[in-house]
């Protein structure tokens, strides 16, 4: 099994991801996160949100709907230029991107040794269409493409609301939508997918570009290092021209080594003054009453991308454990609590009142199946840093055995310090 299809399986059998309608067949690009997949996904989101907004003095967030006015796509150039390329297989008549590479060869490969040819290649829009109503005709609209057009369409808004001042970041997580030519990759190439951007505004002064532009990278770069993705499978490439969106006058992404390739992890993008000046929104100086279009670094990330990455750089084995080794912060547990033995009352009543006190504060799993080790295992595979045992001396003592994931170290701790220690591991 190759470590893709190891964290394919894991991820279903142990509830982080399911293929989306699954009963029916499933539907290419859509999955469906379990109840540890949503509590990981919960945490990345929280982690960036904290970062991006509360730890700082010059970002506020928003919410924007998905369904936006069609003529904010026609202004932000969406609907003309947001396109990939698309060739089709003259055998088959499959349809693959033109500039996926290994898209290309597998599909060679899928035909042994015939020879096959490829249409011309043809550009296709990639925004989802929806119609709005009950009556005929409906009403035509799509379903974002990118969150970032509900920031700039809000931009008056944000700044008349919150009086803040340039330089400024308008952060926000949401889902968007692409009808994309090859999804694949497990949620690497989604169709629906989340995103989370910080659309950074500063004065249009070109030097304010470079500095705020690598500012913002290393930033970003701090933040997927910070929650333990490895430096070496991390890297910055700067994007051709001929890759660059129509918005971008400037684009790196942020890569991360996986086994299908270095693949986007985020883009960190200069636009310019591309969106706003295409909706006519102004920034009017509150102190000098200068006024000018100002100009954006953007922050791009995806939450599902993200949440592939970080299992996969994760996943561990030694000898038959297989080990989740996520950042505490994003672990969908922090601690599980077991009764050393099921059939004790005492041992189960006192780790039911420890588990109580503790799930107060933490997202506690409980276990009281099979022997320790198995649960070791068990709590191991999903990326449960702590598990305390309830045991004997803890009737005697008041102390517990927490055994950590990674070190598979134990120590005895005090039940009545449990809360602090684990409150200090986590904010440390
Ligand atoms: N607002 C800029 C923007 O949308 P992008 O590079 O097209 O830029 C940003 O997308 C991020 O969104 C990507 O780095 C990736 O993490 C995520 N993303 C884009 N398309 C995706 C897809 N089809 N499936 C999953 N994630 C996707």
């Amino acid at each position: 099994m190759d470590l893709m299809e190891k964290i394919t399986s894991l991820a279903k059998r142990r509830g982080f991801i399911f293929p989306g309608s699954e009963i029916y067949g499933g539907i290419q690009g859509f999955w469906d996160y379990g109840p540890l997949g949503v509590e990981l996904k919960n945490n990345i989101k929280h982690e960036w949100w904290r970062t991006m907004v509360y730890n700082r003095n010059d970002v506020v967030g928003i919410d924007a709907s998905i369904i936006m006015n069609p003529e904010v796509w026609k202004a932000s150039g969406h609907l003309d230029s947001f396109t990939d390329p698309l060739v089709e297989c003259k055998v088959c008549h499959q349809r693959v991107r033109a500039d996926n590479k290994e898209a290309i060869e597998e599909h060679k490969e899928s035909h042994k040794d015939e020879i096959i040819e490829w249409t011309e290649s043809k550009l296709f829009n990639l925004m989802t269409e929806v119609f709005l109503g009950v009556t005929e005709p409906k009403q035509k609209a799509y379903l974002r493409g990118e969150i970032t057009q509900g920031v700039f369409v809000n931009f008056q808004n944000i700044v008349y609301s919150t009086r803040i001042k340039i330089p400024f970041g308008i952060a926000q997580i949401g889902k968007a939508f692409r009808n994309e030519i090859t999804p694949g990759n497990f949620t690497f190439r989604s169709r629906e997918f989340e995103q989370m951007e910080l659309e950074y505004f500063i004065k249009p002064e070109e030097k304010e570009v470079e500095r705020v532009f690598e500012y913002w990278k290393e930033q970003r770069m701090n933040w997927y290092v910070g929650l333990g993705i490895k430096k070496v499978n991390l890297r910055f490439r700067e994007h051709a021209v001929s890759e660059k969106a129509h918005y971008a006058r400037k684009a790196e992404d942020i890569e991360y080594k996986s086994s299908f390739g270095w693949k986007e992890f985020e883009g960190v993008h200069y636009r310019g003054d591309w969106d706003l000046s295409r909706h006519k929104l102004i920034y009017k100086d509150p102190k000098t009453g200068e006024e000018y279009t100002p100009w954006v670094i953007e922050t791009s990330g995806g939450v599902d991308r993200s949440l592939l990455f970080f299992l996969i750089d994760a996943y561990s084995e030694d000898k038959d454990r297989k080990i989740l080794k996520l950042h505490p912060k994003l672990s969908p547990y922090k601690l599980a609590v077991f009764p050393l033995l099921a059939n004790n009352k005492k041992l189960v009543e006192k780790a039911r009142k420890i588990f109580a006190e503790l799930r107060r504060n933490f997202y506690v799993a409980w276990d009281d199946r099979g022997n320790i080790g198995k649960r070791y295992f068990s709590q191991d595979e999903i990326g449960t840093p702590w598990c305390v045992t309830i045991d004997f001396q803890t009737l005697d003592d008041n102390t517990v055995t927490v055994r950590d994931r990674d070190t598979t170290r134990q120590e005895r701790v005090s039940v009545d310090n449990l809360e602090n220690y684990f409150h200090n591991k986590l904010v440390g």
